[in-house]
């Protein structure tokens, strides 16, 4: 039987030959200073140009969005300059490229801005870690530090990166951007009610405390079109420190998805909680999501084709979009297509390094 992951798919102005997506995954390989895209990440995307859709890897919108070593940033000149490259060398190969937009709010810590605190939507003790630059110059894992609540000057500025940060990715070439409002970084941050605790206008009910995840949205839309822009959340499950498995996370993620729905977006990407050990979503739910979002919904998190093409059928997902898998597999949308076993990835090269286990994966052909 054919797949159903095989038939084309539309998502906002991009058409999409095949439902087999490439999932933003960090590799911490820009280069530094500057955290400027270069030509190993180009040889990287271009490996994996037959994904229905490559969305990056994380990427950062300001200095201030930055959370881990070597991420690539999408603010400066050269950055831009670097993922036109990457872009241009993608379409030339026949694929189709998303740029994540990336805050990580309080996931970060003081070394990458100049000893001064992360901001997030409240100065709460929180426990996670994340990577720096160790004295060898390799990955090192450190304990994030208490954030700064954010000032009202702070979001404005932070709504100023992310229309600035669109319009790069736009000159850079990119076919649409995803916003990254998933993993507990600064937008969920400000969408949890665990992570939340403001008494202004962002803080309370979830009306405020979505209100900076659809301003970001809405500042995108406005410096691009509704038909470029994707979003990703994660609204139930355990991200980078923050646990939102109460019925209330549910219900925000029920509320987002509808405001969403109202501005006609190119895409919703759902990360789903039970890769990083959380519950798996129901049916259920899921129907709730897309009830309240009408557009095309893309799934992920640990799912294997069969799932993907059960949820396909089922109308609760549009498209999929697998991560390890991508990493091991550059032409993972071929095996998949033919039935060809996968290959392993290797968790020791996924952050950081240079080639190994990165661009030396190999492909059937
Ligand atoms: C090495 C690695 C890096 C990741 N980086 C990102 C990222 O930059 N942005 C993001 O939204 N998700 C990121 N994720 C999550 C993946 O996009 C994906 O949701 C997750 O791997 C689950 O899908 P899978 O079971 O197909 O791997 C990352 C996951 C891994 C393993």
């Amino acid at each position: 039987m054919t797949s159903n992951l095989f038939e084309p798919v539309t998502l906002g102005a991009v058409e999409l030959p095949h439902r087999v997506l490439m999932a933003p995954l960090t590799r911490m390989r820009a280069t530094p200073p500057g955290d400027v895209p270069n030509d190993l990440m180009r040889e990287y995307y271009v490996q994996r140009a037959g994904a229905g859709l490559i969305v990056s890897e994380g990427t950062q919108i300001s200095t201030e969005g930055k959370g881990y070593m070597d991420t690539p940033g999408i603010y400066s000149a050269e950055q831009v300059e670097g993922w036109r490259r990457i872009t241009d060398a993608v379409h030339e190969a026949g694929g189709r490229i998303a740029a994540q937009l990336w805050h990580v709010g309080r996931v970060s810590h003081e070394s990458f801005h100049g000893g001064e605190l992360p901001l997030s939507a409240s100065a709460l003790p929180y426990r996670n870690r994340t990577t720096v630059k160790g004295p060898d110059g390799g990955p090192l894992r450190v304990s994030c530090p208490t954030p700064r609540a954010a000032t009202a000057a702070d979001i404005a500025r932070t709504l100023d990166d992310y229309r600035r940060a669109t319009e790069n990715a736009r000159e850079a070439g990119f076919d649409l951007v995803e916003i990254h409002g998933a993993h507990g970084y600064l937008l969920h941050q400000f969408l949890s009610s665990v992570s939340n605790h403001r008494d202004d206008e962002y803080g309370g009910p979830v009306e405020n405390r979505a209100r900076l995840m659809l301003e970001a949205v809405d500042a995108v839309v406005d410096a691009w079109s509704a038909d470029r822009v994707g979003i990703r959340i994660s609204p139930v499950g355990v991200f980078n420190g923050l646990e939102a498995l109460d019925d209330g996370a549910a219900d925000d993620g029920l509320h987002v998805a509808a405001e969403l729905g109202r501005r006609d977006l190119a895409f919703l990407h759902l990360s789903e909680p039970d890769w990083a050990g959380g519950p798996a979503l129901t049916d259920e739910y899921r129907a709730q999501l897309k009830q309240a979002f009408p557009g095309p919904i893309v799934g992920a998190g640990a799912y294997t084709t069969d799932k993907a093409e059960r949820l396909v059928e089922a109308g609760l997902i549009d498209a999929v979009a697998f991560g390890r898998a991508y990493i091991a597999n550059p032409d993972l949308d071929v095996r998949i297509r033919d039935g060809v076993a996968y290959n392993e990835p290797n968790t020791a090269t996924f952050y950081g390094g240079g080639a190994a286990g990165y661009t030396d994966y190999p492909a059937l052909v």
